[in-house]
């Protein structure tokens, strides 16, 4: 079975990581447009026509199955990515929410959301969240931690200052959080030890396979995943990271 695994940039590793360590797929093709990255401050049509020009490069492939690795692109495009495709489209919003779920029990439990401009304006996250009862939910745009993780930084004073300026203000510690954005999985040790460690954290790549787990969509092959990747810009870096990031 080949999938096609799609981000802007290098965050959708995270997903492909956790796709090929569960072994879910005999091959991945992995774009990220990089040349176009970051997608969470563009308006929706532009986000759309991205997500639409990404399947036009995946018809080049054969592939059995398109995972949008984005939270941004999921926010906004899937409805007309899935129009012009014949191979299924998955994005990583809805698995998301079914990770909460099963994770957490409690209405009134304190969850926060974090992710792009793009995705926490979309609302998508705290709307379906707020209809299935969940009443303590803030959502925080946390936009300038994609490019920090670009830039390979995980850990150290920057991104402290970062999370400080982000979360400092706010007066409670979360009892869960959703990693709303790819990129956030590399940094998401810092974000829990920022918090005490307490937190429950929500990956869009743990959360994706066991949503095509359950779903039936796709089993765990024996042989290991082959490997793909293709950017817009500078594909040799981004090879590079999946390097270091893709155990
Ligand atoms: N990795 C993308 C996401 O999950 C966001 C990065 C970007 O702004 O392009 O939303």
């Amino acid at each position: 079975m080949r999938a096609g695994v799609f981000d802007s940039g290098a965050g959708g590793l995270t997903v492909a990581s956790s796709l090929i360590s569960h072994r879910l797929f005999d091959e991945i093709i992995y774009f990220g447009d990089t040349a176009r990255v970051p997608y969470g401050t563009k308006d929706a049509n532009t986000i759309i026509r991205y997500g639409l020009e990404a399947i036009e490069f995946f018809n080049n492939f054969d592939i059995d199955i398109l995972i949008t690795a984005c939270n941004t692109v999921s926010a906004y495009a899937l409805p007309d990515m899935r129009s012009k495709s014949d191979y299924p489209v998955y994005g990583v919003i809805e698995p998301g929410i079914k990770a909460l779920t099963d994770k957490i029990k409690n209405k009134n439990a304190k969850i926060l959301i974090i992710g792009t401009r793009a995705t926490i304006s979309s609302a998508r996250y705290q709307n379906e969240l707020h209809t299935l009862g969940y009443n303590n939910i803030t959502a925080i745009q946390t936009g300038m931690l994609v490019p920090i993780v670009e830039e390979g930084i995980f850990s150290g004073k920057v991104l402290q200052a970062m999370l400080e300026y982000y979360f400092g203000h706010l007066d409670f510690i979360p009892d869960a959080i959703i990693l709303g954005c790819t990129h956030f999985p590399l940094i998401s040790d810092a974000i829990s030890e920022y918090f005490g460690n307490s937190p429950i954290m929500i990956h869009s790549g743990e959360a994706i396979v066991k949503y095509l787990e359950k779903q039936g969509i796709t089993h765990r092959f024996d042989k290991e995943t082959s490997l793909r990747i293709f950017a817009s810009d500078n594909v040799n870096a981004l090879r590079d990271t999946a390097k270091m990031w893709i155990k």
